[in-house]
């Protein structure tokens, strides 16, 4: 065989990657993420909100050129750590995990430390960790805040003369999330319980006697169920139920419907459930506090490309965060850090606004123009 001259050689060469450029765009420029892993961790399919978050997950990183690994947990802690041990295993680039439990990862992301595998914080903090590397969420503290302001402002508490009637029925305690929301409401109204302008029949005020383990809708129904038999008997009437977010609250209403007669009570909620926005069409929810998860993942992938590329991690990102978000590295203090926070703002949803919901393109009005139904994707 002849050996092809030098010039000959060089123009072959020159060709080829002029090819390879033109077949595979993508591979061209610093950074190119399509080697890329990302490891999911999402905490459970029963509740409606994950299985958004996962999808839109899923869709934004794979739309961006990543390999995506999710696995769900069912809510299930040690189940959690098996996943996230199975793709450090894996060797995933970074890992991005809503915990089941924010206490009990630590020593599994010891390893994703070793490997120098980042670890970004999704929805809820992972705490006593030094391998969390930053947090995306919403402001959780001014969720509860919003919910408390709208359940004084329904029952007029400003302006009423005799006392309303008030119980509280609180998210998941291993959820770090759950104790933020609980504390907005409740510094909301605590003026108002200060001042005897509401009451809390039950006598049920601090976090610890309200929460809902997993946020489970069938032990708020039996919570409900049992502080009504207790204390709203005879004619006592119950004029709000602040609840932490739409799972509990679906628990709450069908209590409401089930055990008592008097005028349906305020209820508030949080997410944006299918079922519960039913339920604020029919009158049985008053409010959710919508958080929008497309934004969520899209500001976990805007933190994560930058992790990646070895960038600053700071308020320089919010501008390439499309959603109105925060930078904060002062308030969430993991037991080990103040871990970087990136924190989306949260909006108030009632009958009369409902609109909002269809213009984010995640929900669409069904054939009649009654509810709203989840928009295809
Ligand atoms: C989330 C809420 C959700 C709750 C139960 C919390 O960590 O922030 O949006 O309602 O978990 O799923």
């Amino acid at each position: 065989m002849t050996k092809p001259s030098p010039i000959k050689y060089l123009i072959s060469i020159i060709l080829s990657c002029l090819i390879c450029m033109l077949t595979f765009p993508g591979c061209i420029g610093a950074g190119a993420p399509a080697a890329r892993t990302v490891g999911i961790a999402m905490p459970t399919k029963n509740l409606e909100r994950f299985v958004r978050d996962g999808e839109f997950l899923k869709t934004q990183f794979e739309a961006a050129g990543y390999n995506v690994e999710i696995r769900y947990s069912n809510d299930d802690s040690g189940q959690q750590n098996n996943d996230v041990e199975y793709m450090i295993a894996d060797r995933v680039d970074l890992l991005i995990i809503c915990a089941v439990d924010g206490v009990t990862l630590s020593q599994t992301l010891k390893t994703a430390e070793e490997y120098g595998i980042p670890v970004v914080a999704y929805d809820r903090l992972i705490m006593n960790s030094s391998a969390v590397d930053c947090y995306i969420s919403f402001d959780n503290y001014t969720v509860g805040k919003l919910q408390g302001e709208f359940m004084a402002k329904a029952l007029g508490l400003d302006e009423r003369n005799d006392p309303a009637r008030l119980e509280f029925i609180a998210g998941d305690p291993a959820d770090n999330n759950a104790s933020y929301f609980f504390r907005g409401a409740y510094d909301a109204l605590e003026p108002y319980l200060d001042s005897g302008k509401c009451k809390v029949l039950s006598g049920k005020t601090a976090f610890t006697q309200c929460a809902t383990q997993d946020w489970s809708t069938d032990e708020a129904y039996e919570n409900m169920q049992n502080l009504l038999a207790s204390y709203y008997v005879g004619g006592e009437s119950l004029d709000g139920v602040l609840c932490s977010n739409d799972s509990v609250a679906l628990g709450v209403s069908r209590a409401i419907d089930s055990d008592y007669n008097g005028k349906a009570p305020v209820i508030t909620g949080q997410d944006g459930d299918i079922i519960n926005l039913r339920n604020i069409v029919d009158g049985r929810q008053t409010m959710t506090v919508f958080k929008n998860v497309n934004d969520e993942a899209e500001a976990a992938l805007e933190v994560s490309k930058a992790i990646l590329q070895g960038e600053t991690i700071g308020s320089n990102l919010l501008s390439v965060i499309d959603a109105s978000a925060a930078f904060d590295d002062t308030s969430y203090y993991n037991g080990k850090k103040y871990v970087s926070s990136f924190l989306l703002d949260p909006t108030v949803i009632t009958k009369d606004n409902l609109d909002e919901l269809v213009d984010t393109g995640m929900y669409r009005w069904d054939n009649d123009h009654r509810y709203l139904v989840a928009q295809d994707r």
